[in-house]
């Protein structure tokens, strides 16, 4: 397949330590995250970040990921806690679509990542319950995904314990196999 946005956007199993992100990148991606689509464009992302230099900050955003996910993701310039309001703006009740928006934020943020030279390197794995402490993030709000932004290392370069993920050839099921004429 020819070189497409879609298809060089990836998750690196680790990233150059010595690349700072700057301010300037940080706000391009934060930016495509805030032009995402959302119902009754609530925009009801959030995200709490630090970069590597802010290291007091940066810690205590590696503090709630997983031992797995802290192994790579330690490398990373940026980390991100993505957090949704769970609520309606207009009227207070559940916005049902706060966890898809989010997610359609988060995947703009790191398709411009991917365009910048950047990856972003989206985890599950964290304790939602730590990060709603460590993060001060408050009643009515959800964090949602932990995010790992950087250049990826150079694949020589990978933690032998990452390497093998990393060297794994990317898989997709095929469209026959979610793609549905007319009835599911
Ligand atoms: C919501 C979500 C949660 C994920 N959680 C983790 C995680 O905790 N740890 C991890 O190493 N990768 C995690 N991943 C990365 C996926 O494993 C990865 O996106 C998938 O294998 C496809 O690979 P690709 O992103 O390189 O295309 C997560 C991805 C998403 C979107």
């Amino acid at each position: 397949m020819s070189k497409n946005l879609f298809t060089e956007r990836y998750s690196p199993m680790y990233f150059n330590t010595g690349r700072l992100v700057t301010k300037d990148e940080l706000e391009t991606l934060f930016e495509a995250a805030r032009w995402a689509a959302s119902s009754y464009n609530e925009q009801p992302w959030h995200f709490i970040y630090a970069g590597r230099d802010q290291l007091e900050q940066f810690n205590a955003l590696l503090s709630v990921l997983n031992e797995y996910n802290q192994g790579w993701a330690s490398s990373a310039s940026v980390l991100l806690v993505a957090v949704a309001a769970e609520n309606l703006q207009q009227t207070g009740k559940p916005n049902g679509y706060a966890l898809y928006d989010t997610g359609q934020a988060v995947a703009q943020m790191v398709l411009q990542a991917s365009m910048m030279g950047l990856q972003g390197h989206q985890m599950g794995g964290f304790d939602k319950e730590k990060a709603r402490k460590e993060l001060n993030i408050p009643e009515g709000y959800q964090p949602v995904a932990a995010i790992a932004i950087g250049e990826p290392a150079p694949l020589k370069e990978i933690p032998q314990e990452f390497a093998e993920r990393a060297n794994e050839k990317r898989q997709r099921k095929p469209l026959s196999d979610f793609t549905h004429q007319g009835r599911f």
